[in-house]
């Protein structure tokens, strides 16, 4: 029988290019796995993070083998190059991160080892991803393991799978569950049992066991309410004995998409309302540990959503199998992202087999994702070719499945690429990088009514907080807690509206380190989350969603930090999913409202307020006060100014150019232009490499263009700082207005 070994525990650890002959000789560190060198440049600010070749090395004895047996290492996540060696022999490369693989080391063994690992997250042109939002910590940061198997087994090597795949097919009260075994090595017959159902035994026929069995009063998977799970093994026989044995766990269900009505889970209507994931914490980086995990996964829970989209990567097998146990509905994906690199080709294709052969068996899974926001440097053949090839390769490999994409919103709804997938989405980020909130709207209600056959959902949409900014007034781009509120109330209501939407994925349940970035207050930190990178702060957002999508009855306060506050008359608002809520200033009741999920009230404010909230048995308390001056606390550096005409020196002279003018018009002057556009670089560079590279579509250059240079200031979030808004101001000024020029709309790099 197979032997699985846990070999996380002694590793030497040397940051440095050393080869493989100096890894036990180098000074180096000891370190268990899991274990990333970039848990704190990874996410500090400045895109400076070490990417390159470090080295791993552990020594280990012979184990006590049997005749025949083989010993394979089993690497659940290294990012993103991996190559081993035993005892001086190189014995394999792995190219991707975030996908597990196996090396067979067994003739390479002697009674003494050396092993020895190259991780290199260094960048290239080969292999995905090397360019998107988020860090791409180096390391072995998943687990790594022994496996001795008899020189029979299931089949160990091919994509990392475990050679057992499971089907099910409903008929009614019926399931016929196929199994299906790969075989290495001679055999006789494989026994496959599903726990309380029963059991068959088929021959092995060419290295391949298929058989079936029948399920009656099959007891469904049926998402959160009800996510049962059966439990099958598959056992391997040879002269009458077992000699190995794999286990999985399936669920039974049906899942279908409907035009105008979405998501349907065993034959209801069942909208798919959730948010998506990154791996990594503040300060572990993705050398993240299974309690982490599971309170990832709690918190999902908590809020109350039915689906995750597990971006934009392959995620550990344990948090793919908490979802099949919390009954989460999943998107999994591959990290082909952002830039197509015409060299990569073939490691889309490995990492896509990858993902769907260990993966096939989670009920949870009900759609492969080919690639995110790929078309942002541009649409060639060669991508287009590469998602064909993709496409076919996925349906070929899984029928039960279907493809899916996320677009970036500069995608024009035309371009051949939208239709390339089964099902389509979109990431959408109106009334956050560009636009109003109500451009979201239109956007669905032109592709619907335009493509009203297609199948179309919303991937991503977010907009980012940080808990110490807060305001009475939000504004798009203030990173107050405030304004993410009204954009999610906003965009919660615009998916209600139309219920054909398949799904809905908040980007993200978490903040996540995007070392490029430096914006919203914090240096290298993505804060589009519902909850922070410790997960220690729920943002008043999560409980936006709570109240929309959860059961479990509570009351929320919002404003928790926004204790000092200057207005007169302050906003205090709860989110419940209780329809009747009662709030109390300093122990008196002030009103008592009805309504749904969301409840504003005003308060007159003097001195201290204990402010407290009651809905049915629950309850919840803040304490604020009245001061003199705003707190510049809770004030975004840099976005201080109010109005900018109140500034000293910022003048608007007649028949010359300011901040004030539409950008369509500065452009029709070419020195005024580069003024523009020199203002625009650097506010890119705040917002990291995507940023730098993102290709506008005709329609969002002409969204930009209606739009006035103090409006984009306001939009960049404070990244542009107050004394260049001035110089570009006065600049400005300086040149004369052209009045009678048409500009052409190019697809120009000027989104910020
Ligand atoms: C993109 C992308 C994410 C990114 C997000 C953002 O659309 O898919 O990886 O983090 O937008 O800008 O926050």
């Amino acid at each position: 029988m197979r032997k699985t070994i846990l070999i996380n525990e002694n590793w030497k650890f040397v940051k440095e290019n050393v080869g493989a002959a100096e890894v036990f000789t180098a000074p180096s560190d000891k370190v268990n796995i899991p274990h990333t060198w970039n848990a704190i440049d990874g996410q500090d600010g400045g895109n400076d993070y070490y990417r390159g070749t470090c080295w791993y090395g552990k020594t280990f004895s012979k184990p006590e083998l049997n005749n025949g047996d083989q010993v394979y290492l089993e690497f659940r996540g290294a990012n993103s190059t991996a190559e081993v060696w035993v005892n001086n022999h190189k014995l394999c490369t792995h190219d991707g991160g975030y996908s597990a693989f196996r090396i067979n080391i067994t003739d390479a063994l002697q009674e003494e080892n050396e092993l020895v690992v190259s991780v290199d997250n260094g960048p290239n042109d080969r292999v995905y991803p090397q360019m998107a939002d988020f860090t791409f910590y180096g390391g072995i940061y998943r687990d790594v393991y022994m496996v001795i198997v008899p020189n029979s087994h299931f089949d160990m090597d091919y994509f990392g799978g475990n050679g057992f795949q499971i089907t099910s097919e409903i008929n009614e009260k019926t399931a016929v569950v196929s199994l299906k075994s790969y075989v290495s090595g001679e055999a006789e017959a494989v026994r496959y049992t599903i726990s309380g159902v029963g059991n068959v035994q088929v021959p092995v026929i060419d290295g391949v066991a298929s058989g079936s069995l029948i399920v009656s009063e099959v007891h469904l998977w049926d998402g959160v309410e009800d996510p049962y799970l059966y439990q099958a093994k598959a056992e391997l026989i040879k002269n009458g004995h077992v000699i190995d044995q794999v286990d999985s766990r399936f669920g039974c269900r049906t899942f279908s998409f409907d035009k105008d009505k979405g998501f349907f889970l065993n034959g209801r209507s069942y909208p798919l309302r959730g948010v998506s994931r990154h791996q990594d914490r503040i300060g572990v980086g993705n050398a993240i540990t299974k309690e982490m995990m599971q309170e990832d996964m709690e918190l999902i829970k908590e809020i109350g959503a039915n689906t995750i989209r597990l971006a934009h990567y392959q995620h550990d097998q344990y948090f793919y199998d908490l979802c099949d146990q919390y009954g989460m509905i999943v998107w999994a994906e591959i990290p082909y992202i952002t830039e197509h690199m015409p060299n990569g080709r073939e490691n889309t294709i490995s990492q896509m087999k990858e993902l769907i052969v260990q993966n096939f068996n989670h009920p949870s899974i009900i759609c492969w994702g080919l690639s995110n926001e790929i078309s942002v440097t541009g649409v060639t053949d060669d991508l287009m070719e590469n998602h064909k090839i993709l496409n076919d390769l996925a349906h070929k490999m899984d029928h039960t499945r279907p493809t899916t994409m996320a677009h970036a919103f500069m995608l024009e709804i035309d371009e051949p690429l939208v239709f390339l997938p089964d099902v389509m989405s979109y990431n959408l980020y109106y009334g956050w990088y560009l636009g109003n909130l109500t451009d979201n709207d239109v956007f669905f209600d032109d592709f619907h009514k335009k493509y009203p056959d297609k199948i179309i959902g919303l991937a991503e949409y977010g907009a980012d907080a940080n808990p110490r900014l807060q305001t009475a007034m939000p504004e798009k781009g203030d990173y107050t807690e405030q304004y993410q509120c009204v954009y999610h109330e906003h965009l919660i209501q615009m998916s209600a509206e139309r219920p054909y939407l398949w799904s809905t994925h908040v980007w993200n349940m978490f903040d996540f380190a995007a070392d490029g970035r430096d914006e919203g207050g914090k240096n290298g930190i993505n804060q589009k989350g519902l909850v922070t990178f410790d997960r220690k702060y729920k943002k008043d957002a999560f409980f936006l969603y709570k109240a929309n999508w959860s059961k479990e009855p509570f009351v929320h306060l919002c404003g928790r930090n926004y204790i000092e506050r200057h207005e007169e008359e302050t906003e205090v608002k709860v989110y419940s999913n209780y329809d009747t809520v009662e709030l109390y200033n300093n122990g008196e009741l002030v009103e008592k409202q009805s309504g749904e999920k969301v409840f504003t009230f005003k308060l007159k404010l003097q001195g201290n307020h204990r402010i407290e909230v009651k809905a049915g048995n629950c309850s919840d308390e803040i304490t604020i006060c009245k001061v003199p001056e705003p707190n510049k606390a809770y004030q975004l550096e840099g976005r201080e100014v109010i109005n900018w005409f109140d500034e000293p020196d910022m003048n608007c002279p007649e028949g010359y150019y300011s901040i004030k003018d539409v950008m369509a018009d500065i452009r029709k002057s070419p020195e005024a232009a580069k003024i523009l556009d020199d203002m625009i670089i650097y506010a890119k560079s705040k917002r990291g490499d995507v940023a730098k590279k993102v290709k506008q579509s005709k329609s969002m250059a002409k969204a930009m263009n209606a739009m006035t240079v103090e409006a984009l200031i306001k939009q960049a979030g404070g990244s542009i700082p107050k004394s260049m808004v001035v110089e570009v101001n006065k600049s400005l000024n300086r040149v004369k207005k052209v009045n009678d020029i048409v500009v052409e709309l190019k697809e120009e790099n000027y989104s910020i």
